[in-house]
């Protein structure tokens, strides 16, 4: 089973970047071209009904899976950024991490008002990020289709802090 697969190849780093943090290291999984392959074919299984015009993949591991699906889809990617990255005219939104502070933003011609976006990041934590992400798209007329994530950390309990958004949240690896 793909989830069982996941959580064998995806590695634990202790007190990094911080100490007390687990942190999830995915640059294994990478390694993995055909774990990559199924785990896009999995994603666009999830969002089959969300009727996605774009994916909105936040920087910087965001940016791996969501480009591969969005790219599978054939749908525009929209690149979510850290705070100074982006060339263009921004909006943007600061947050809390499960281990500091940071801002996000996003061109304000990313996608058309009235897009439906899937908002894609490689991990759900405290959900502080993609709340902001959601928060720059809905700023722009954009509606959240859903969230797909590769690792949910479950045991934060943070899916409630997205339902208010979409009700469409996914994710292949649970960690209770
Ligand atoms: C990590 C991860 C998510 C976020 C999840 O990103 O890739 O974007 O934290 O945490 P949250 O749910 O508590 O907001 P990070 O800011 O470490 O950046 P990176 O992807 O560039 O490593
Ligand atoms: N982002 C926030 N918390 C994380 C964790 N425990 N591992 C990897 N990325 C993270």
């Amino acid at each position: 089973m793909l989830e069982e697969k996941l959580k064998h190849i995806i590695r634990d780093v202790y007190d990094f970047p911080k100490p007390g943090i687990v942190f999830k290291d995915i640059t294994s999984l990478l390694q993995n071209a055909q774990l990559c392959e199924e785990m896009v074919d999995a994603f666009v299984e999830q969002v089959k009904d969300c009727k996605l015009d774009a994916v909105a993949g936040i920087e910087s591991r965001g940016f791996l899976f969501g480009m591969m699906l969005a790219n599978r889809l054939k749908i525009p990617f929209v690149p979510i950024r850290k705070q100074g990255k982006l060339p263009f005219h921004t909006i943007s939104e600061s947050y809390a991490l499960e281990y500091g502070q940071a801002t996000i933003e996003m061109h304000e011609d990313a996608f058309p008002k009235g897009s439906r976006i899937l908002i894609h990041d490689d991990l759900l934590a405290t959900g502080g990020t993609v709340v902001a992400a959601s928060k720059l798209i809905e700023k722009l007329g954009g509606e959240i289709a859903g969230y797909c994530f590769v690792i949910s950390l479950d045991f934060l309990n943070s899916q409630g802090r997205l339902t208010r958004f979409s009700p469409h949240v996914f994710s292949l690896a649970h960690y209770k």
